[in-house]
């Protein structure tokens, strides 16, 4: 570990030889094994990869909404995989923010309801100049009395990442924040996202599939079937396409020297 840069930045999370698994038995998979990755507080990190590598599984787990099956995950001086479900919630609604790739908005709620959610459950009273800014930056003036449903796909997006930033949690996760989003929009959330890690000090880990995305963080890993591949200081966008591309071509001939699968029986097609 390079001493230089422990010093310059203290750690916001670690996770130390993080293991999970799905499922029991042959039918396991294997979503991280064995991860060793620490994120620096006060930075901006993007997390890019195939489908299926393990971003969210890591994300999830390091947020303590999904539990490890081995390893250790240090966070604000304890251990997130040796914490019962109380302390986990408590750590979530006061440190962590969360924005899920698939929103996971309150359908009875309404935006305005579901960006003061955490506060409302945590008893808090909500800064109102705060929600307001936060409002303003993402577009939302005209739509805080509509529920979910009356909302387009880039409106919820952008509801779900007020709620994850309303109680200025030290630790934002970000699965995806901009998949939704035009591309305005997107470089208006990324600058966003930029400026309060800047400002409020906050420690942002964001997944995404699109390099120029990613170009917006002070580094980029590259995960690639439950694995860290490639560690980025400095990411442009130039830069990662080259090194997914570089990972895709591995892939490709890792698949090559695997021996032919064998021919399904019939009617097991639909099995998964
Ligand atoms: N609840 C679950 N039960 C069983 N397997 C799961 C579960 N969640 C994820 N997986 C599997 O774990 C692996 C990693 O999934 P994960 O969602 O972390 O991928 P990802 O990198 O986020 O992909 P994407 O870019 O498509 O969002 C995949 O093979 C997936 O099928
Ligand atoms: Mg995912």
């Amino acid at each position: 570990m390079n001493v230089a840069t422990n010093l310059a930045y203290p750690t916001a999370i670690e996770a130390v030889d993080l293991i999970k698994d799905y499922g029991r038995g042959e039918n396991t998979v294997h979503a991280l094994r064995g991860v060793n990755v620490r994120f620096e507080r006060g930075r901006f990190t993007a997390i890019m990869g195939p489908s299926g590598s393990g971003k969210s599984t890591l994300m999830h787990t390091l947020a303590g909404l999904d539990s490890a099956t081995g390893g250790h995950i240090m966070f604000n001086g304890g251990d997130i995989t040796a914490m019962n479900d109380n302390q986990l919630t408590l750590l979530r609604r006061k440190k962590i923010g969360f924005i899920f790739q698939s929103f996971n908005l309150l359908p009875m709620f309404t935006a305005e309801q579901n960006i003061l959610m955490p506060l409302t459950l945590a008893g808090d009273k909500p800064d109102r100049a705060w929600f307001r800014q936060l409002v303003h930056t993402l577009g939302l003036e005209q739509r805080l009395g509509h529920r979910p449903n009356e909302l387009s796909g880039g409106q919820q997006q952008r509801v779900a990442i007020a709620r994850a930033l309303i109680s200025k949690p030290s630790l934002v996760f970000a699965d995806e924040p901009t998949g939704n989003l035009d591309s305005v929009s997107s470089a208006e959330v990324l600058e966003f996202l930029k400026r309060s890690v800047k400002e409020l000090n906050q420690t942002i880990i964001m997944v995404t599939h699109d390099a120029v995305a990613a170009s917006y963080a002070d580094r980029a890993i590259v995960f690639a079937d439950g694995r860290i591949v490639a560690d980025e200081a400095n990411p442009t966008a130039e830069v990662m396409n080259e090194l997914l591309m570089a990972e895709r071509e591995r892939a490709a001939r890792g698949a090559l020297l695997e021996p032919p699968i064998a021919p399904e029986p019939a009617g097991a097609r639909h099995r998964r």
